[in-house]
């Protein structure tokens, strides 16, 4: 009998064959997002689940799946899984770092620039037939990106490619995290490790790039705004929650910060909609890892990750180590 796995979501071909071949599998290839109770029926037996951020596991969840060995997440981020729960039970769980870095830095950075310089205000103005002087000297006036000052919060593996890109803009890089750099990391990043408050302060554009968990959530909300320059323009690309998007409106209506970027939001897919009335702003729809290569790479390393659960070997990007010491 072959171990039963769900996948959760659609998932390219080439991966489902490869686990197909091991595992008896079950696909949700209609795509839809699983209530909490459809995701438990589907995953009765299973004894691995190939997940992605859309779905929670809980201790309810464990409890109602009791063979279940591993969720392997494509995601680097996990804040979906229940990770203490899934360890007091034995169940293994599995990101996907190392593979999304510079795909997600890129999409940091296409934000920063897009509201910078107005892109996409400036599109939806032309398309709607608004350009009819030609050029003028002062229509869709930007800002500068390069030379301005970029403070970056979280200077994990992304942070540090949205820093190399930074650099190629000439931009001084101001950074917080938890754990300063190693000197010669920061030297070639020519990155400074500054206290929080006073990178807000300086920072002509704020980059969040940091896990959400419940220390991180609202970590930047009415208080944090508000120390930012009223020029200053702010990215998310980390988690939706890591921001307070009520006091980010509040922010950016009342213009106490210029504008803003954002890939994540509170509530995904249900965003709060006052955003759609703001012209400052930069919206797109959780696409930081969203390349054909990296998405392959991501759901391969998944499978990988699953699969060596599910034979007796080390997962190569096991999360909650402490599970194989039980
Ligand atoms: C992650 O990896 O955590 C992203 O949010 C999905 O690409």
């Amino acid at each position: 009998m072959k171990p039963k796995v769900l996948v959760t979501r659609k998932v390219f071909p080439e991966v489902t064959e490869r686990l197909a071949a091991q595992f008896d599998l079950t696909s949700n290839d209609a795509d839809d997002i699983l209530s909490p109770s459809e995701l438990a029926a589907r995953a009765v037996g299973a004894e691995g689940i190939l997940a992605t951020l859309t779905e929670k596991f809980d201790a309810a969840f464990l409890d109602s799946c009791p063979r279940l060995k591993v969720i392997s997440n494509i995601a680097t981020g996990y804040n979906n899984i229940d990770v203490a729960a899934c360890t007091a039970r034995g169940v293994m769980v599995t990101n996907t770092p190392g593979v999304l870095e510079d795909t997600t830095a890129d999409l940091a950075f296409a934000l920063l620039l897009a509201v910078a310089r107005r892109i996409t205000e400036a599109e939806a103005w032309l398309r709607a037939g608004e350009w009819k002087k030609g050029f003028a000297l002062q229509q869709m006036i930007g800002r500068d990106v390069h030379h301005a000052t970029l403070g970056i919060i979280g200077m994990g593996k992304i942070g540090q490619a949205i820093a190399r890109r930074a650099r190629g803009f000439d931009m001084q890089i101001l950074y917080s995290n938890r754990k300063r750099l190693a000197a010669e990391v920061e030297a070639q990043l020519a990155a400074t490790h500054v206290p929080r408050e006073e990178l807000l302060a300086r920072a002509d554009f704020v980059v969040v790039m940091v896990p959400y968990s419940a220390e991180t959530h609202h970590l930047i909300g009415a208080r944090e705004l508000s120390l930012m320059k009223a020029d200053a323009i702010l990215v998310n690309t980390a988690r939706g929650g890591v921001v307070d998007d009520a006091a980010l409106i509040e922010a950016l209506r009342f213009g106490r910060i210029a504008g803003a970027g954002l890939d994540v939001f509170e509530n995904e897919p249900a965003f709060n909609r006052e955003f759609l009335s703001l012209k400052n702003v930069v919206l797109v729809p959780h696409i930081g890892s969203a390349t054909l290569a990296t998405r392959m790479k991501m759901a391969s390393l998944a499978a990988d990750n699953l699969t060596a659960a599910l034979t007796g070997k080390m997962p190569p990007t096991l999360v909650n180590k402490d599970v194989v010491k039980r």
